[in-house]
């Protein structure tokens, strides 16, 4: 990299709107001159939130690299079609799509001995994600942004890597947003959001939350993971929750391909091996904080946040 490229990262980054948007993208796919990625033949992927946006697109352009994907939807309707759109990108085929609501701890564990049984992934992408106006409970009673987001991954993450090793890693990446930057890790504020209830800001504490959770497992054996923020990307779940951003800004979103194309090169690049725990933006490092008010205890978060989810989830990991 050389420093003219990362000058020009650099001043990308402090413009904020210059990094997210589709000219972060532009600029710096010719700067690093991206080349195209090796297929994935031998590789087996898990994409959750493949029914729409930013998982479908990566779901699909994995497929037509020749990976086993398996996409996890909410609607069985849309997952029969995304099922159908899978096998037809693959060059043999293939592909599987299971139904699972992310959120729900009950459906979490039914779908791990699935996978457990009949299909068992070596990379993990946990895409699922909205921002959700009203406050919601999931029938464990977990606020639903952060049991979809952070403690569903979790127990999948715990399911699923109880077969991998240290000669046979897997790799766990979580989609993040830039919403994090603006929030400290705080447990609490997780699990009570304040009042009166806002749904960009409790996104963001846990989007927040699934970066601490990325450096946790980084530290666990058998597995590698990664946070990737992808960029301002047109699609549905950025139209219907923040409708006057998303049309203010569409000359300037990216596609939903270039939205997923960090989650597909970390499904098998070897500088995700070298960089456990990372952030990622455009197949770059990025820091985890730019506002020093939310720099808290990193090492302390971590094992407050993994002491949470393990007792959370213990319910679940015992069943086969
Ligand atoms: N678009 C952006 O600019 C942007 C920026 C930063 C981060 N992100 C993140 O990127 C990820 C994908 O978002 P997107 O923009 O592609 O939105 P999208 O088009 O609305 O896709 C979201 C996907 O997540 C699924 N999902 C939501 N809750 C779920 C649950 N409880 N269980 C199972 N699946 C669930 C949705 O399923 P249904 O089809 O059933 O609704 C859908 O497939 C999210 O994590 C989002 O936070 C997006």
């Amino acid at each position: 990299m050389s420093r003219w490229s990362q000058g020009v990262d650099h001043l990308l980054e402090l413009s904020v709107v210059g990094s997210f948007s589709v000219v972060g993208y532009d600029v710096r796919s010719r700067l690093d001159h991206w080349g195209p990625l090796p297929l994935s033949t031998d590789t087996s992927v898990l994409v959750t939130g493949a029914t729409s946006g930013i998982g479908r697109a990566g779901a699909l352009e994995l497929a037509r690299r020749g990976a086993f994907v398996i996409g996890v939807g909410r609607s069985p309707e849309r997952a029969r079609q995304l099922e159908m759109d899978l096998r037809s990108h693959h060059p043999r085929g293939e592909g599987r799509v299971l139904v699972s609501d992310m959120g729900d701890l009950e459906d979490v564990a039914a779908l791990s001995d699935l996978l457990l049984r009949d299909h068992v992934p070596t990379v993990l992408l946990h895409n699922a994600g909205a921002i959700t106006p009203n406050l919601t409970r999931t029938l464990q009673g977990i606020e639903g942004t952060l049991a979809t987001q952070v403690v569903g991954p979790h127990l999948l993450t715990t399911r699923i890597s109880s077969t991998w090793s240290t000669s046979n890693p897997g790799r766990v990446i979580a989609m993040t947003s830039g919403g994090l930057y603006t929030q400290p890790f705080n447990l609490s504020s997780l699990l009570e959001p304040p009042l009166p209830y806002s749904g960009v800001k409790t996104y963001a504490r846990v989007k927040r939350a699934q970066v601490v959770w990325i450096e946790a497992l980084s530290t666990l054996k058998g597995l590698t993971s990664a946070a990737v923020h992808p960029g301002w990307t047109a699609t549905a779940g950025l139209r219907d929750a923040l409708p006057r951003f998303s049309t203010l800004m569409t000359p300037l979103l990216r596609s939903a391909s270039q939205g997923a194309a960090d989650l597909v090169w970390l499904s098998s690049c070897p500088d995700m091996v070298t960089h456990p725990g990372a952030l990622w933006l455009d197949r770059r490092r990025r820091e985890p904080h730019r506002l020093a008010r939310t720099r808290t205890d990193g090492p302390r978060d971590c094992s407050t946040l993994l002491s949470y989810l393990n007792e959370t989830i213990a319910p679940y990991v015992t069943t086969n």
